[in-house]
């Protein structure tokens, strides 16, 4: 008998549609416009080819590293993505479990379907960052951010790539909403924000017209530093003058982002903006990034390029889809072994060893 389990992310994305509405898989995979951002991600990926290493005792294989001063077992973490009981009853809580389980940060979304309360009573979980879009409504946003401290999440990620939201034609097309019964866990509470329905439109397009502030600057970094001892993580740059304006408003790490094609279409991708940015950062901050992230290979590119870590969006909820903590779980896994796997190939028994001659050459090396 074949083993009909996936194995790969690829294999899970073919198979999620069979474990989700049209409506939930729609909003899940699209990206913005022609999707030309969100194929250039991977193309990105596939363009860029290793120069491996040979005689490396590789016996041993470690893949822990830290991430702003916390041990994390894998430089993979969760991004953050919203409304997860979209795939399943547990949602992010699910999602929360099996990140903890591989001793791993899962970030939380503002827009999440679990409460942020709920979502920190994970047992086990040490290391959980706090995603924050910020509300016109300010006392509701330094509520939120207040809640997050209380709760014990380790640092805020402030997401500045969607001052307004992204045009996803298919939500368009399905006037995207929540289901009865499902609620911005984080809001509804407080403000009774709700996903309207819109008549020809994503009802979260019309949320964030309606709520979120697009008249969002830097002078906000400003703002939440007053309101949190919390480390800030900028996510949604892709630019080196901006990584380093972040650097420079306090923030301890950048996410080198585009909201997985889903913001502005026809944005670069994210591996083409990460070496302008590792040199704009210098040893400023830390340098994550996301985007594409689908093979071990991906990752080990990326932190040859100069991350410290990636995080993984959509095929976190593939995985949510078909099996929920479980399927979370296998598909993280299914990455770290890539990765370590990928590591073993080339030359690299630890994630220090993982530097910028795996993808570029150097003239030393030909002896020019
Ligand atoms: C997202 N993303 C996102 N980002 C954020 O800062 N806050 C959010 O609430 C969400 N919500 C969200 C929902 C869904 C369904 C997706 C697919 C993505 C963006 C996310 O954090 C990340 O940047 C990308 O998903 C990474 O790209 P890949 O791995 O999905 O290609
Ligand atoms: C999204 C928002 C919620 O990408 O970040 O759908």
């Amino acid at each position: 008998m074949t083993n009909n389990k996936p194995i790969n992310l690829l294999e899970y994305e073919v198979i999620a549609p069979q474990h989700l509405s049209q409506m939930a898989l729609d909003y899940y995979a699209s990206g913005a416009g022609d999707e030309v951002t969100l194929r250039s991600n991977r193309t990105a990926f596939e363009a860029l080819k290793l120069r491996p290493r040979m005689l490396v005792d590789v016996s041993q294989r470690d893949l822990s590293t830290e991430i702003l001063g916390e041990p994390v077992s894998m430089p993979i973490l969760v991004a953050p993505m919203a409304f997860q009981c979209l795939a399943h009853p547990e949602g992010e809580i699910a999602t929360a479990k099996a990140a903890a389980a591989l001793g791993t940060v899962m970030i939380l979304s503002t827009m999440s379907t679990k409460s942020l309360e709920e979502v920190a009573q994970v047992p086990q979980h040490t290391n959980q960052w706090f995603q924050l879009y910020i509300h016109r409504d300010r006392a509701l946003t330094r509520a939120l951010v207040e809640r997050a401290e209380a709760a014990r999440f380790t640092a805020l990620c402030l997401t500045v790539d969607a001052p307004l939201l992204g045009s996803r034609e298919r939500d368009r097309r399905n006037q995207f909403t929540l289901p009865s019964g499902m609620e911005l866990a984080n809001l509804a509470t407080m403000a009774d924000l709700k996903i309207p329905k819109t008549a020809g439109e994503s009802g979260l397009l019309s949320y964030f017209a309606q709520q979120i502030d697009p008249g969002v600057t830097w002078r906000d970094v400003e703002w939440l530093h007053s309101l949190t001892s919390l480390p800030i993580v900028v996510k949604g740059i892709l630019r080196g003058d901006d990584a380093l304006r972040a650097v420079e408003y306090g923030a301890k790490a950048v996410i080198v982002s585009n909201h997985g094609g889903r913001q502005l279409d026809g944005a670069i991708a994210t591996i083409d903006a990460l070496p302008e940015i590792v040199a704009a950062v210098g040893d400023k901050g830390q340098v994550l990034i996301d985007g594409g992230i689908r093979r071990g290979t991906d990752i080990l590119k990326a932190l040859a390029l100069g991350a410290k870590a990636v995080l993984l969006g959509r095929p976190v909820l593939w995985g949510l889809a078909l099996q929920g903590e479980a399927g979370v779980h296998h598909v993280l896994q299914l990455l770290r072994d890539e990765l370590e796997l990928a590591m073993g190939l080339s030359g690299c028994a630890s994630i220090q060893d993982i530097d910028s001659s795996l993808v570029k050459l150097r003239r030393i090396e030909i002896g020019l």
